[in-house]
């Protein structure tokens, strides 16, 4: 396991978010880690050393402590660490960072440390947006810490929004990402199609209609699915990114059309087919050969319905396993069933526009993952941690 000769100092501040601490502590404990915890004085007000020390099987340090008949403790504490997770962090705590306010154990310790700091910050909306902490992340950032963003939600203060620490199980998935998971390679002699990007459709050789899809998620599902030794074809409508991998066969499109005539130069000899373009619903019924000149104050143009690509796979579909995406506004959950059902899908993805940080041209996505008899759900997360648990997700149904 990765973290099992991980040595890990955890550093709590005060704040409601200290109650999730328990539960870091069990996930590294469990994963073989070494788990130290310290805590600032007003942490002790939410959560007690007695049940951190229970968990970590190490005494507990609010204070400077000298069982050596040393006086360093901060710098043997920080020495000590392969990594140090300043979870929660409050703007105090934050603040006290980058101005090396140096008047706790915490304070002292972190900046003893020449090991890669974690920081998941918790506090009220306003104190988060307060322009302060929004500087001191940034600050915290340019020193090459690595921020796990606060998560949108109800806060203890009865306020909605961004704030709420990110859960254990994202902070846990980040630090293990950091030192790397060890990659198996679980998807070697499998052939994975994916449909990514926008489509334009051409109205006439200058304009098109598209959308505002960045093609994020495709490719970062195609680039674990190739770590995980698959041969790719990625089906790319216009995208900004590029692929170099060598499992990766790129193929670039740009109309529907040209995508669904794509996908089907490869839809028999493929084993799995994800489908996450962001595809026009509709094209322009001619393309006009010259450029429309302005002419009229009002103008129409007829638009006639693109073939669903992922419904005639779905339609057409033998042993191929097929994932979908929805992006619904509405009845989101009976919707993306209802589209499992109606493309013959195995597996379907949801993101909702209503989660700030999911969706289209972000860095992060917010996804529920539904089968026939399944519903999972994630919390928000880079857009290359979603790959991985949809690809987990998948490799789960096909072991069954
Ligand atoms: O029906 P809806 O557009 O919401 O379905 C979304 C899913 O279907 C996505 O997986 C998308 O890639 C796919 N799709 C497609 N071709 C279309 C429309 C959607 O492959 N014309």
């Amino acid at each position: 396991m990765t973290l099992s000769d991980k040595r890990i100092l955890i550093a709590v501040s005060g704040g409601i978010a200290a109650y999730k601490i328990h539960f870091l502590i069990r996930q590294f404990i469990k994963s073989g880690a070494e788990v130290q915890v310290i805590m600032t004085p007003d942490a002790e007000n939410f959560v007690t050393k007695l049940s951190f020390s229970t968990l970590s099987k190490k005494p507990v340090y609010t204070e400077f402590y000298n069982e050596n008949g040393t006086w360093n403790s901060h710098v043997e504490l920080a020495l000590w660490a392969d990594a140090i997770i300043m979870a929660p962090c409050t703007a105090n705590t934050l603040a006290k960072m980058t101005h090396g306010i140096c008047d706790n154990l915490v304070i002292a310790t972190y900046m003893s440390a020449k090991c890669p700091v974690f920081v998941a910050p918790a506090m009220d909306l306003d104190m988060y947006q307060h322009p302060s902490t929004q500087q001191n992340l940034e600050l915290v950032e340019e020193y090459g810490h690595i921020i796990i963003p606060a998560e949108n939600g109800e806060l203890a203060s009865g306020l909605v929004g961004q704030g709420r620490m990110a859960e254990p199980e994202t902070i846990f998935q980040t630090v293990e990402n950091y030192f790397g998971k060890p990659c198996t390679k679980s998807l070697e002699g499998k052939t994975v199609l994916i449909t990514a990007g926008p489509t334009y459709e051409a109205i006439d050789p200058v304009r098109f209609i598209g959308n505002h899809s960045s093609g994020k998620m495709g490719y970062s599902l195609a680039e674990e699915a190739a770590e995980r030794g698959a041969k790719v074809i990625l089906v790319s409508g216009p995208s900004a990114l590029q692929s170099k991998h060598e499992n990766i066969d790129l193929h670039r499109v740009t109309s529907a059309k040209e995508m669904l005539a794509k996908v089907f130069e490869f839809y028999e000899a493929i084993d799995i087919g994800i489908a996450s373009a962001a595809v026009a619903d509709y094209a322009p019924k001619d393309i006009a050969v010259e450029k429309i000149k302005k002419n009229e104050d009002t103008f129409s143009i007829e638009m006639v319905k693109n073939p669903d690509i992922l419904k005639t796979m779905g339609d057409q579909k033998k042993h191929q396993f097929l994932v979908g995406f929805a992006l619904e506004t509405q009845n989101e959950e009976e919707n993306a069933k209802g589209k499992l059902k109606k493309k013959n899908l195995d597996m379907i993805v949801l993101n909702s526009l209503r989660d700030e940080g999911a969706g289209f041209k972000n860095d992060t996505n917010k996804i529920k993952i539904f089968t026939k008899t399944e519903k999972k759900e994630f919390s928000l997360k880079s857009k290359d941690d979603v790959a991985k648990d949809i690809l987990d997700c998948v490799e789960t149904q096909l072991l069954k």
